[in-house]
């Protein structure tokens, strides 16, 4: 028997058991589909790999974040940004705007980039989820692993010579490990072979603003900035 009847025959005997077990309607989501080779846009052509990038997103129905959003929330900057930063999720001022870190924590994270000399039109900024957690909890593991993918890809498309991880879901996300913001930072990691700085969330230097950790996340963007230059 081919593949295809295989998978007929199994969905059917699950479908049979769902009945069975007093399901009535099934939700059927979007599933996601990989590009083709001829719709891919070439290595090096980030505004395009960007763009595609988006319409693959589409209305992402792909996880339970979408059911509380109001937009998507994809990133914006520099499509040949040197500095990438990422943050967690979406807050409910990126939600309702559609464009991450505009809120309370976007402005503290703009005179951050200011202090290192850059303004936001020189760097991109994304996020690990592209839609707001609810209560602006941390993205759940299973939302992390959907919506990831997408940012790794943005990553790829923009080959940043140093990522900015800001907090520790955008850490643990980049750098694959379980390890907590309190142990990552300051230390340089590598995401593909691409250097990667983890610093505080400026959402939690807005709730300790303490000299030490401002100095901290000072330092951190400071090696970061020497590290695109000397890579220039
Ligand atoms: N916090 C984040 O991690 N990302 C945003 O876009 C806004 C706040």
């Amino acid at each position: 028997m081919s593949d295809s009847a295989d998978v007929r025959r199994a969905l059917a005997s699950w479908v049979s058991y769902l009945g069975e077990i007093g399901v009535r309607e099934l939700e059927l989501r979007e599933a996601p589909r990989a590009p083709s080779a001829a719709e891919v846009p070439p290595a090096g052509d980030a505004p395009a790999l960007l763009a595609a990038i988006r319409e693959d997103i589409g209305d992402c129905r792909r996880c339970k974040l979408c059911d509380a959003r109001t937009n998507i929330v994809f990133g914006t900057g520099n499509p040949h940004a040197e500095l990438m930063f990422v943050g967690e999720g979406p807050g409910a001022d990126e939600d309702a705007q559609g464009e991450p870190f505009v809120g309370r924590a976007g402005q503290k994270l703009n005179e951050m980039i200011r202090a290192i000399g850059l303004t936001r039109k020189d760097v991109y900024i994304a996020n690990v989820v592209k839609c707001r957690p609810p209560g602006n909890r941390d993205p759940q593991p299973d939302e992390v692993g959907t919506c990831s993918p997408f940012l790794f890809r943005q990553i790829e498309a923009i080959n940043p010579k140093a990522i900015v991880a800001l907090g520790s879901p955008a850490a643990k996300t980049l750098l694959g490990t379980k390890a907590g913001i309190m142990s990552l930072r300051g230390r340089w990691a590598s995401f593909r072979g691409i250097p990667v700085m983890p610093t505080y969330h400026p959402a939690y230097l807005l709730r300790a603003y303490t000299v030490e950790n401002r100095q901290a996340v000072f330092d951190d963007l400071k090696a970061a900035r020497a590290r695109i230059d000397e890579a220039s």
